[in-house]
């Protein structure tokens, strides 16, 4: 059997090396091959790689990116698991019945049919879990550029642009990994810090942020921790995270409190709380919600980590509010303008770039068989914390 499949494997080689050749010889044609990995939409435990050919001669505006590397954490299982609702799988259709996860990374461009759009650029966007991408640009500036490719233009406009990143100085090769690990989910943290500051904290005195070692609430915490100290508030934050992360948690010093999804019973339910919820978890909103009852002031609904425990037995006594950042934002820009909000993040951006770089360890994941183990272990929550990942498709080739 396992001869057999070898032995088919070689000979699509040999096939793909005779056609390849073929059309460079008599159509002066070259094809580069791709691949990208693909998860099943009903079952996102069955992935699969898919490879392709893109020719190297391209429309009028395309430009061929080859993929450098991209960051992967629990929200990119999250853009999974709502895939449907929320349209993730319509930026890089696929096969049908299969989806491919965005994640944030770093491409450089390989062939571009573009006047505007050098070979050896890097832009700095959103990217499919893939060695390529082709887009199609109708907008440049040296800021970057628009993906008008057909299929994207009714998504929303912020995941279809490409930041230059020779023309911004935040990018360097020691931050750059750091950016694509923590900027789309520092942004989200400084949202919810700045709307619980405007609405003076719901009056709560104490915090609670569930899967407090996920890196969403690592800035969260640092941000609260933060204005805490600037402004001498009375708040207490609790950090409530899986007994095997507690120490982890308790070492970034964000937290005044750390305690395990078992220990919820010990919360002093008298005062009153603000839920900020990244895990999901049906159960522990069940006993969050029966055992602060009314001095439950705001329960915020940011993420589904534990996406398989989503459901439980017991209905929930009332619903929580879902966060939705781009409506905070856009509120903010109309008051503060766009670049005095760019420069208020900015500001705190740095600073916690600055405190992040001793907690975090990169790890890079080059090939196929270690892109499928990371992916494995994420959607099965056998994450540590305090890894940053990062994955390269292309790296692999290099490498082989
Ligand atoms: N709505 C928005 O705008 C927005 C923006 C950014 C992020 N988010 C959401 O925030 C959440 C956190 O994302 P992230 O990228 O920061 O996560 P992350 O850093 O990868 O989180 C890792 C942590 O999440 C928990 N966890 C991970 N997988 C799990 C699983 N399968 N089952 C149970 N627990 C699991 C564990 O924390 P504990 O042991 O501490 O529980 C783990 O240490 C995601 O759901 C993401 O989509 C939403």
């Amino acid at each position: 059997m396992f001869t057999s499949n070898m032995q088919v494997q070689g000979l699509q080689l040999i096939i793909k090396i005779l056609l390849s050749t073929f059309s460079k010889t008599y159509f002066n044609v070259a094809n580069i091959n791709a691949l990208d990995f693909t998860v099943k939409i009903d079952n996102l435990q069955r992935a699969k790689f898919v490879e392709k050919t893109y020719s190297d001669k391209l429309l009028s505006s395309q430009v061929l990116l080859e993929i450098d590397q991209f960051s992967f954490t629990s929200n990119n299982i999250t853009y999974g698991v709502v895939g449907e609702q929320m349209n993730y799988w319509k930026f890089f259709p696929t096969q049908s019945g299969y989806g491919i996860i965005p994640a944030w990374g770093l491409a450089n461009v390989v062939i571009s049919n573009h006047p505007d759009v050098q070979v050896g650029q890097r832009f700095y966007g959103y990217y499919p879990m893939s060695s390529h991408l082709l887009v199609t640009i109708n907008n440049v500036s040296s800021k970057g550029f628009v993906d008008n490719t057909e299929h994207r233009q009714a998504l929303p406009p912020i995941y279809n642009f490409y930041t230059n990143t020779e023309q911004d100085p935040t990018f360097t090769p020691e931050t750059e990994k750091l950016i694509s690990i923590f900027r789309p989910l520092f942004v989200t943290s400084f949202l919810i810090d700045d709307h619980l500051e405007e609405q003076n904290f719901y009056k709560a005195s104490q915090i609670l942020i569930t899967s407090a070692s996920s890196k969403t609430a690592q800035a969260l915490a640092f941000l609260l921790a933060h204005r805490k100290k600037e402004n001498a508030l009375n708040l207490n934050l609790v950090g409530l995270t899986s007994k095997k992360n507690m120490e982890f948690v308790r070492q970034l010093g964000w937290y005044d409190q750390t305690i395990s999804y078992d220990s919820i019973a010990q919360l002093n339910s008298n005062e009153k709380f603000v839920v900020i919820d990244f895990a999901g978890n049906h159960n522990t909103q069940f006993q969050l919600q029966t055992l602060l009852n009314k001095n439950l002031v705001y329960n915020c609904l940011v993420g589904l980590v534990d996406w398989q425990n989503l459901e439980g037995e017991n209905s929930l006594p009332k619903k929580g509010e879902f966060f939705f950042a781009p409506a905070h934002a856009e509120k903010r820009q109309k008051e503060w303008g766009v670049s005095g909000f760019q420069q208020k993040i900015g500001i705190a951006w740095q600073e916690f770039m600055d405190a992040i770089q001793s907690t975090i360890s990169i790890k890079e994941h080059i090939g196929v068989q270690e892109l499928e183990k990371l992916y494995s272990d994420m959607l099965n929550g056998k994450v540590d914390p305090k890894n940053g990942n990062i994955v390269s498709l292309n790296k692999m080739n290099k490498r082989s």
